[in-house]
């Protein structure tokens, strides 16, 4: 079906003129719409859910999870210049066809993070990884690697780091190059940091405890040498209130500082919960929160909230707002 987005059209009928808005799949972007339906260059659902972005070769990459209406299918990648017009550069890692593999048909693949690695000139991906039939009971992180940015990755092997759970997780890279994972275990109630070793492919031995609050979808950023982690609640699909956490070092102390989210349903962090947070090049101290608002009747037909993160009295506020876009940080 051909939907059209963003057109008017004035129907001239016998009594008068109605005003038709309707939605068109093309057509250059030029502003965010959190939880409104995002489509690619083709016209298709952007299905890339509890994803996270990688910026390489000025360009930006959306990894994502791939989700059937509730079957989760790879991960998906798609790339842009601007962050509101995305290209599907197709699956960087699909399924295997060897009902042996870990990643066969009837496992979970969620929360993919990218980042390169300069020494071994590899793209790594992590991502939470239940095995198939087993529901969320695995609870591992998998790891895959491509010497291409959009892939398709190798899938290399999985495992709980330091032998602790691992379920959500993202990846950070520090302005020194080293990579950590930070990860929800002990059935989500710690969350925890490990650094990755140097070729990114496993997890050290330096691993911490963060706090026990039993919190899940972590979600990093880093302004003036503080480092902010946003994360929420564990009510499985449905949103819950958000809580940001600040430190001085990645392994701690973290600081609990509150919800930053304001505006109509913050305490529900607006229908959504965290997945990423992406400096914007080029713009200072300008950052995007980025959430999923779960649809678990569809989930490939899950939204995308995504906000800017601004700063009063230097503490971060994630305010809801019907539509924007990166002007907002040209002043
Ligand atoms: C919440 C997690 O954050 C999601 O990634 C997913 O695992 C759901 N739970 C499943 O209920």
């Amino acid at each position: 079906m051909n939907i059209l987005r963003s057109t008017c059209f004035s129907l001239l009928l016998g009594l008068g003129s109605l005003t038709v808005q309707a939605q068109s799949t093309t057509g250059k972007q030029t502003k965010f719409t959190p939880g409104e339906r995002w489509y690619d260059q083709n016209g298709a659902l952007i299905n890339a859910h509890g994803g996270g972005l990688l910026y390489q070769n000025e360009t930006y990459y959306w990894f994502g999870e791939k989700r059937g209406q509730s079957a989760s299918e790879g991960i998906n990648v798609y790339s842009s210049k601007d962050l509101y017009n995305w290209k599907a550069e197709g699956m960087a890692l699909a399924k295997s066809t060897d009902p042996q593999s870990e990643i066969a048909v009837g496992g979970l693949m969620e929360r993919p993070k990218v980042i390169y690695n300069p020494k071994t000139k590899q793209y790594v991906m992590w991502f939470h990884l239940e095995l198939p039939g087993q529901g969320y009971k695995a609870a591992r992180a998998g790891v895959a690697v491509s010497d291409k940015v959009t892939g398709p990755y190798r899938y290399v092997n999985s495992f709980r780091p330091n032998g602790h759970m691992s379920r959500d997780m993202t990846l950070f890279v520090d302005d020194d190059g080293s990579a950590y994972h930070i990860y929800s275990a002990r059935e989500n109630y710690d969350l925890r940091i490990t650094k990755l070793t140097d070729d990114y492919l496993s997890a050290s031995q330096a691993d911490t405890l963060l706090f026990s609050k039993h919190q899940e979808a972590p979600a990093l950023f880093k302004k003036d040498g503080q480092y902010y982690m946003i994360t929420s609640g564990c009510t499985g699909w449905a949103p819950n209130q958000a809580s940001m956490h600040v430190a001085q070092s990645l392994f701690g102390p973290w600081k609990p500082v509150g919800d930053p989210m304001q505006g109509p349903l913050a305490d529900k962090t607006f229908g959504g919960q965290s997945t990423y947070i992406q400096p914007v090049q080029g713009k200072k101290d300008a950052f995007i929160f980025i959430a999923d608002k779960w649809n678990p009747k569809d989930l490939k037909d899950s939204r995308y909230l995504w906000l800017p993160i601004t700063f009063e009295n230097n503490q971060p506020v994630v305010k809801w707002v019907n539509s924007w876009n990166l002007n907002q940080w040209n002043n």
